[in-house]
Parts: C-alpha cells; structure tokens; sequence
C-alpha cells in the first residue's frame, strides 16, 4: 500500500508515483548514502518500478515519498506489518545528500510513528541501525525509539565489522512521551 499525504513542517509524506522511479535510482549510486543501508548497489530501472508496483500491492507495508519544499528527496515506510499482532518494521532513506543534517529525517519518524498508532492499530515498531549511522540513531531517538539489543560485529561497513544495534517504540511509550511534547508545548504558550 502507499500511504496517504502527510503534511509536516519541513516535510511532506505523499504516495509514490512511477514517475518518482528515475530519481530514487539515483539514490543508491552514492556510496556515501548507502554506506549504512542493507542496499548497496543501484538497482535497474526496471526493479524500481517493479519495486513500487509490488509495493502498492502490498497490503503489508505502507510507503511514502518524502518531498521537500516540492522536491522528491527520499522514502520512507512502514514494512513487514504484523497484524495480528500489531507491530512493522520502518526504514528511512534521505537519497539527497544535500539534505541530510536539517531535521527532516527526525520530522519523517516523527510523522510516521503518528501515523502508525493514531491511524493503524500498532502497538510496536522495530527498526535498527548501523553502529557509527549517528543521524539514524539520534532521529530515532527522538521519535521515542530506543535500544533493545545488538547483534555483535554484524555488519562490513568501510572494512570494519559494525554492531547492528536494534530498536523499538511501544505505542505507550509514543503516547508517554506525546503528552509530555503537549504539555511542555502549553506551557510555553501560556508564559508568553
Ligand atoms: C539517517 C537519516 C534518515 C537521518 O536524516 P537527517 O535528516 O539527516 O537527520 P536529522 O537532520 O533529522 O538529524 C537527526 C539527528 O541526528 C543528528 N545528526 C544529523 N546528522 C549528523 C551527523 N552527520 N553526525 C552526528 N549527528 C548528526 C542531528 O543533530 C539530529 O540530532 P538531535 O535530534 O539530537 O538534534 C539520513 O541521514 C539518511 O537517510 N541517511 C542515509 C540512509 C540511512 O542511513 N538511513 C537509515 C538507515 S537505519
């Protein structure tokens, strides 16, 4: 499935469209954006669009387009949903490098954590990182996930064995912490 339009402050979630295709593949010819991905190398333009077909059938996942000011700068989904027992597993990638470091990233997490226990009824998302992927860590964090675990000298990344260091946000946790932001928000527009 693709998921519907989400508007954020610095970003917007839309569904994908065929025409995105050629610009994703552009993505994953950096070496540097797929330093810390399971994907390393570019795939045909073929595969992304058989990519994106296969993914709206999917009644298993869910997948945005990240756009920037109008700009098609990444993706980001909601993958392997278990429905019965109410958990998914998300991934992230900002494809323009340009991008990177200006809070979308945090913004993207934020948005589909939202999405997932306000608009689907989940109750866990997993995800992981790269140990030294310090962007992915702290953007995770601050959607509320946090570590559960490692799988030790997992993962060949610049010629190093890297701890795969996996991640989770419970639905209570998110509402926790989603009460506290409002909270903390009054507040500070009352004392102004
Ligand atoms: C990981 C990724 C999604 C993060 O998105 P981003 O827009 O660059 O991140 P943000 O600007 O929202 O920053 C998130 C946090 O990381 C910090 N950060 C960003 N880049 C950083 C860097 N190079 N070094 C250290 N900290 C960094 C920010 O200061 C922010 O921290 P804070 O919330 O404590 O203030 C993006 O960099 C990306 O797509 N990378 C390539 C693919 C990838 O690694 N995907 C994730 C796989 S697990």
């Amino acid at each position: 499935m693709y998921g519907p339009v989400i508007q954020g402050k610095l970003v917007r979630l839309r569904p994908p469209k065929p025409e995105d295709a050629p610009v994703m593949l552009t993505w994953f010819e950096n070496m540097e954006v797929t330093r810390f991905l399971l994907l390393r190398h570019p795939p045909s333009i073929d595969m992304e669009k058989e990519w994106l077909d296969r993914t709206a059938r999917n009644p298993d996942e869910v997948v945005w387009v990240i756009e920037h000011k109008g700009a098609v700068v990444g993706t980001t989904a909601l993958h392997l949903i278990d429905w019965r027992n109410g958990s998914a597993t998300t991934g992230t990638v900002i494809g323009d490098r340009s991008m990177w470091g200006k809070g979308l990233g945090r913004e993207v997490m934020q948005l589909r954590a939202a999405y997932a226990f306000t608009q689907l009824p989940l109750r866990k998302l997993k995800s992981a990182y790269i140990d030294g992927n310090v962007a992915s860590a702290r953007a995770q964090a601050a959607a509320g996930y946090r570590e559960i675990g490692r799988h030790r000298a997992d993962m060949f990344v610049d010629g190093k064995w890297r701890d795969h260091v996996m991640t989770e946000v419970l639905r209570d946790d998110w509402e926790k912490a989603h009460r506290a932001r409002a909270g903390a928000k009054r507040r500070r527009t009352r004392s102004v």
